[in-house]
């Protein structure tokens, strides 16, 4: 029979014929992408190949809950408003479809995150009360759950008034589920029992399962805490925490905010969520079997009878990736299955110089995680997962943003959006992935699990794409004609093996010399075939490119423009009496102040798109 070693080899090979695809005679491969790349521009608006057609579906303001007032442009709205309506700055989202009721097709939901707030535009009166001001800003970031449905004559909109529309903010009641509830680490004043938490915040990229709901990842717990007094602690420092935030001062308001008052609640936050779209009355749950990490996206794999598994980046300089495997199998038909994410294990990788890697198991009593190293139960293992990671010698990566997975070839992708820091003196050596100096536009790592088999205990792993002035793919005949891109982040691949990356460059990292040339942020895509590089939408000024997700037909695209405008300063808050500096999409008249949004993309003559 087949050696172990055989199998893998074998395993790997498919993976290469699949990425090769069909090869005529005498010719390349024919591509699977047909549009044209686009040239780069910096124009104030969403950029995209001749034949294809924009629609904004959903912006920061508009009404999501029943009886929620319209956006106002002047942003005079207080809290009570803005807890009906979107949220700001649009993230990672998920598509989600319901069995129809009575005639017709099946009801869509769109869940969207709302990562944090630019005070600038979200206060159109500066003079506001400190705690008015806080409570508008909680509102504007957690979650919203909307309906949305084909337009006639193209495209998608918003159903007004349906009742499935649900915002959940920083102020939303959740539970916390899974090993580490209960734990004196999660308890505090408010919640001594560590089983019940006050909102979601950082609400970064997300991840959806077959049973039916949503994962919302919280990311920069740092924004929205302070310690404002005494020395950080270690753990404190080693999740973010510093003296001032982002400067929202959330803590003048509200005392859980600063870790002098209430040391514990920073620990109810950096998790994974869950979230039942269908059900606007459930309650969310905090996954804490799922790890506390800066946590980026969650990217589920699901086969009938097996475990779950859910690839997970932690987005900091040196911080590392993951790997959930549930210990129970997944059942399709079954009913809802939540329940499989409270249990399992938890791994990190590690990189081998050789290209092979290990999944480290984060397991109480294991590899060191003892009560002497200070892990005397699973919940620190967990609550402090990035301590637990460097413990069993995780490796340090560039930033690890989202992960995707192919959907036949299980290979999984991972963005590693930039390390200026890689390599300077004081700091971590090169990391085995990328061996010279910093990292300044980002790479992709590609990894193949063992057998193909997202819960095996080893992979191989190679950098598959890197940024830079020219793209460059691994084994692509020809780059010279690649488009210029960097900092990966948001990632997928869709049924015909296309790898999409939209890209997030920092605004004081777009000003560099060494961005010169580049355009705004946008969205690209690796053709499968020949694996050369187009570009197919370039954002507006100051924002980023996040959240894709396609209808399962693949006709429409969504995808979420988020922090149009923002500046380059430091916080890049945008200046209140300037709403318009940078940008004004989408109303694009240089007069409304920009707004982050989810666009729906699809072709005038209804074809797939990409091809
Ligand atoms: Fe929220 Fe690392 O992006
Ligand atoms: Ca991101
Ligand atoms: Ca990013």
């Amino acid at each position: 029979g087949l050696t172990r070693r055989a199998l893998l080899e074998a395993g790997a090979a498919g993976v290469a014929l699949l990425w090769c695809g069909p090869r005529i005679a005498g010719a390349g491969p024919a591509p699977v992408l047909g549009f044209a790349s686009l040239p780069p521009t910096t124009d104030d608006r969403v950029t995209l190949p001749p034949g294809y057609e924009q629609r904004v579906v959903f912006a920061w303001g508009d009404p999501v809950v029943t009886g929620a007032p319209a956006w106002d442009p002047a942003a005079t709205q207080g809290a009570a408003a803005q807890a009906l309506q979107a949220g700001m700055h649009h993230d990672g989202m998920h598509l989600f479809s319901l069995p129809g009721q009575g005639v017709g097709a099946p009801r869509w939901l769109l869940a969207v995150n709302h990562e944090f707030v630019d005070p600038g535009l979200l206060h159109g009166q500066p003079s506001t009360a400190q705690r008015e001001r806080v409570l508008k800003e909680q509102a504007a970031v957690g979650v919203s759950v909307i309906e949305v449905r084909p337009r006639a004559g193209g495209g998608w909109e918003q159903v007004q008034g349906s009742s499935y529309g649900r915002r959940i903010t920083a102020r939303t009641p959740m539970r916390l589920a899974g090993p580490a509830a209960g734990s004196p680490l999660l308890a505090t004043r408010a919640d001594p029992s560590g089983r019940s938490v006050l909102g979601t915040l950082g609400n970064c990229a997300a991840g959806e399962t077959p049973w039916g709901t949503y994962l919302t990842c919280e990311e920069n717990l740092g924004y929205f805490f302070v310690r404002s007094a005494g020395d950080l602690l270690p753990e404190e420092r080693a999740y973010g925490l510093t003296a001032v935030g982002l400067g929202y001062r959330w803590e003048e308001a509200e005392r859980r905010f600063d870790a002098v008052h209430e040391p514990q609640e920073l620990n109810r936050f950096g998790w994974v969520v869950e979230i039942d779209p269908a059900d606007p009355a459930s309650t969310p749950v905090k996954r804490t079997a799922l790890g506390r990490f800066k946590h980026e996206n969650a990217c589920v794999w699901t086969e009938e009878g097996r475990p779950v598994v859910v690839y997970m980046g932690d987005d900091d300089r040196f911080e590392h990736l993951y790997k959930f495997v549930s210990a129970n199998p997944w059942r399709a038909g079954a009913p809802p299955q939540q329940d499989l994410l409270d249990e399992g294990t938890l791994y990190v990788a590690r990189l081998l110089p050789d290209g092979s890697g290990t999944w480290q198991p984060l397991v109480q009593g294991q590899a060191g995680l003892t009560a002497r190293e200070g892990f005397p139960t699973q919940a620190h293992v967990l609550v402090l997962a990035r301590l637990a990671a460097k413990s069993v010698g995780a490796t340090p990566l560039d930033r690890p943003e989202w992960a995707a997975i192919h959907p036949t070839s299980r290979r999984v992708f991972v963005s590693l959006t930039n390390n200026y820091k890689r390599g300077l003196a004081g700091q971590p050596g090169p990391d085995l992935a990328n061996p010279s100096g910093p990292n300044p536009y980002g790479h992709i790592l590609a990894l193949d699990e063992a057998g193909a088999d997202p819960t095996a205990s080893t992979f191989r792993y190679e950098v598959f794409v890197r940024g830079g002035p020219q793209a460059w793919v691994k084994g692509a005949p020809a780059q010279a004609a690649s488009p210029a891109f960097g900092s990966p982040d948001g990632l997928a691949v869709d049924a015909r093996g296309v790898l999409w990356i939209q890209t997030d460059v920092g605004n004081a990292a777009r000003a560099s010399p060494g961005h010169a040339g580049f355009p705004n942020n946008q969205l690209l895509a690796v053709d499968p075939a020949t694996l050369e590089v187009r570009r197919f939408l370039v954002g507006p000024r100051g924002a980023e490119v996040t959240g894709l997700v396609f209808t399962p037909d693949l006709r429409t695209l969504f995808i979420n423009i988020q922090h149009p405008g923002e500046p380059s300063g430091s916080p890049e808050h945008s200046d209140p009496a300037r709403p318009t500096a940078v940008s004004s999409w989408p109303a694009c008249d240089g007069l409304t102040r920009p707004r982050s949004a989810t666009l729906a993309i699809w072709r005038a003559d209804g074809g797939e798109i990409g091809a």
